[in-house]
């Protein structure tokens, strides 16, 4: 019912619409009508109420809304499909059941908090409300070493997200975070579903910090948040949308065998690359100078007049100078 209203809103582009022929249209009385419209501006969205004209659709709402979402989308699969959840444990974890559930390619499942939320080796991913925590479920026509790739693309895609709709230099700092002069500001977690078969299932898990202040996460965390940088509160459903535009974007672009440049726009938003950084693998530190990734995503260590490799499951990077969050 709370859909129909505002496609019957949308439907007159910010004309107004009656009462009346709400209430005729949809088969409820003028009171349910009323009703709805007052659950509707509680959740964000700005309709005027004129006691003769009717009502009129202004602004929809910068909280998470299904809805709203769904006008923003201009993809052609990502997000066609789309939950979204007050709260849960993990989206990736429950879009992984889906995917068992044979759910399909360009799921979205997005949650409004986690309680449960998980980066690399399980590590806690804090998620209070107000930050965009989403899964997409991704059956790329990739091979599983090109699929692999899908984390890369990403990382391209929300950073150039935070470039376009809010003028940030964001940087991507391998394997998986973000970073904003040094603090982390989004986290990227790529799972694969199930068992690779002849459907191969990605999930690609991303974590927005975006409309809270930094007093919601634990004050150790090297973090930032979109709130903090831009000083207001962005749209989050603006943002989903346009994240998963470029992601659509960039897996097009891999499925077409272009990875040199998706390893050249990747390059062009590294930071570290030609610096100095300090490398943890298993407990062992690897000093030298961080040179760039290879097609695998494999990370080049200048090291001892040698170039060595390193893939993302098992280490971590640390920088010898200013730009990392630890
Ligand atoms: P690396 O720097 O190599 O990516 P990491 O220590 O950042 O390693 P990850 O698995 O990438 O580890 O990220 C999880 C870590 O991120 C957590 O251990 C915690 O330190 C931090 N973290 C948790 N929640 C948030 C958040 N909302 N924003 C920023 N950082 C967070
Ligand atoms: C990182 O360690 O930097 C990656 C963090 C990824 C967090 C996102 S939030 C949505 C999705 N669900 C999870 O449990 N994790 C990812």
């Amino acid at each position: 019912m709370r859909n129909k209203i505002l496609d019957l809103l949308k439907h007159q582009q910010g004309e107004y619409v009656s009462g009346e022929s709400i209430s005729d249209t949809l088969n409820i009385t003028r009171a349910a009508v009323w009703k709805q419209i007052q659950g509707l501006k509680e959740a964000g969205y700005d309709i005027e109420g004129q006691t003769r004209r009717g009502y009129r659709l202004l602004k929809t709402p910068s909280a998470l809304d299904e809805w709203a979402l769904q006008q923003d989308l201009r993809t052609e699969a990502l997000g066609r499909r789309l939950l979204l959840f007050e709260e849960l444990p993990s989206t990736n974890d429950w879009l992984k059941s889906l995917a068992l559930q044979d759910a399909e390619h360009g799921t979205v499942v997005i949650a409004k908090r986690q309680n449960f939320g998980h980066g690399r080796m399980q590590r806690l991913w804090e998620s209070p409300q107000g930050g965009v925590w989403l899964s997409i479920l991704l059956k790329p026509r990739l091979s599983l070493a090109d699929a692999a790739k899908l984390t890369l693309s990403t990382g391209v895609a929300l950073a150039q997200t935070f470039k376009e709709l809010y003028g940030l230099e964001v940087g991507i700092k391998w394997p998986n975070d973000l970073v904003y002069e040094g603090k982390k500001i989004a986290g990227i977690l790529g799972e694969v579903a199930g068992e690779w078969n002849a459907v191969q299932s990605l999930i690609l898990g991303v974590g927005v910090n975006a409309n809270f202040p930094l007093q919601q996460l634990s004050p150790e965390l090297a973090a930032t948040t979109l709130l903090e940088i831009v000083g207001q509160e962005v749209n989050l459903n603006g943002l989903a949308a346009t994240f998963l535009y470029n992601l659509e974007k960039e897996t097009h672009s891999l499925e077409q065998g272009d990875l040199q440049g998706l390893i050249r726009r990747w390059t062009s938003f590294a930071v570290g690359i030609n610096q100095p950084v300090r490398i943890d693998r298993a407990g062992t530190v690897y000093t030298g100078v961080f040179k760039g990734i290879r097609e695998n995503g494999e990370l080049i260590l200048s090291h001892e007049g040698r170039e060595m490799a390193f893939s993302s499951g098992e280490v971590t990077l640390r920088a010898e100078g200013q730009y990392s969050p630890n």
